[in-house]
């Protein structure tokens, strides 16, 4: 069962949305080669207590931490800890916080220092590959529509789109209904409307789309150890349009 928003439930998901965006803008700026996974994962932490918040992945079934790091070949879910990153790692930094009973989530691939060029362009084609899923949110497609737009511009440059985890609903809960792929034929599912509120994210491997998990029980990644970038935002469905509750001060999008 999906769970229509209220324009007031919207704004509080927003605030919510701001402090996820505040603790992933602190970590942005302060990701460089030499950090470790468990000082990006303190810097997400403190970000999100200091604004009255609680980071919604600690304790969640058991997940240990508050923020997911991915590298490289990781797609989601890695643990923080005494990894330190490198110059010409890609990581991958998903959180997500409650504030007054709602929920945000989003998400980045961040390049630590000077990446290679082709480890830029995966970053940079998930992050449009996620726009792309965001501007099908909209009254009128079916969710299916967000899925193939993801699909359709990740693999325009012969990359795959994971199949194996999806987006979600999100509101009260992180994760409601429906449920959010990365793919599919276009006009399928459920209509799209007003206040249904959608966390997108977009996995992308540079190889194929399969994935495995290691055995810490948490850690996904690519089957074929190709690099792997993520990108998530919480997304209002609104009669004005796809309502990002995540964006970033200052962030811009195509
Ligand atoms: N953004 C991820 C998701 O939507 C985060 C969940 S990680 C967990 O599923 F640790 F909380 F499980
Ligand atoms: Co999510």
């Amino acid at each position: 069962m999906i769970i229509l928003k209220s324009r007031d439930e919207i704004e509080k998901m927003r605030a919510a949305g701001k402090v996820v965006a505040a603790a992933l803008a602190e970590i942005m700026e302060n990701v460089v080669p030499g950090v470790t996974t468990r000082d990006i994962d303190q810097m997400a932490e403190e970000v999100i207590l200091a604004h009255g918040a609680v980071p919604s992945f600690k304790g969640y079934r058991g997940y240990p931490a508050t923020a997911c790091i991915a590298i490289n070949d990781e797609v989601v879910h890695g643990i923080p800890g005494a990894r330190v990153l490198e110059e010409g790692d890609i990581a991958g930094i998903d959180i997500g916080a409650i504030l007054a009973g709602y929920q945000g989530d989003s998400a980045v691939t961040i390049p630590v220092g000077k990446v290679s060029p082709e480890a830029e362009r995966l970053i940079k084609v998930t992050r449009e590959a996620l726009f792309a899923g965001i501007r099908a949110a909209k009254i009128g497609n079916r969710l299916s529509d967000i899925g193939h737009a993801v699909q359709q511009h990740a693999e325009k440059f012969g990359y795959s789109v994971v199949r194996d985890l999806v987006g979600h609903g999100i509101g009260r809960d992180m994760h409601e209904d429906p449920q959010v792929p990365n793919y599919g034929r276009p006009g399928r599912g459920p209509k799209l409307q007003e206040g249904m509120t959608l966390a997108i994210e977009p996995m992308v491997n540079m190889g194929g789309p399969e994935v495995v998990s290691l055995s810490d029980g948490w850690t996904i990644v690519t089957a074929d150890r190709s690099l792997s970038a993520h990108f998530e935002h919480t997304v209002a469905i609104t009669k004005s349009g796809p309502d990002i509750l995540t964006l970033r001060k200052g962030e811009t999008y195509p």
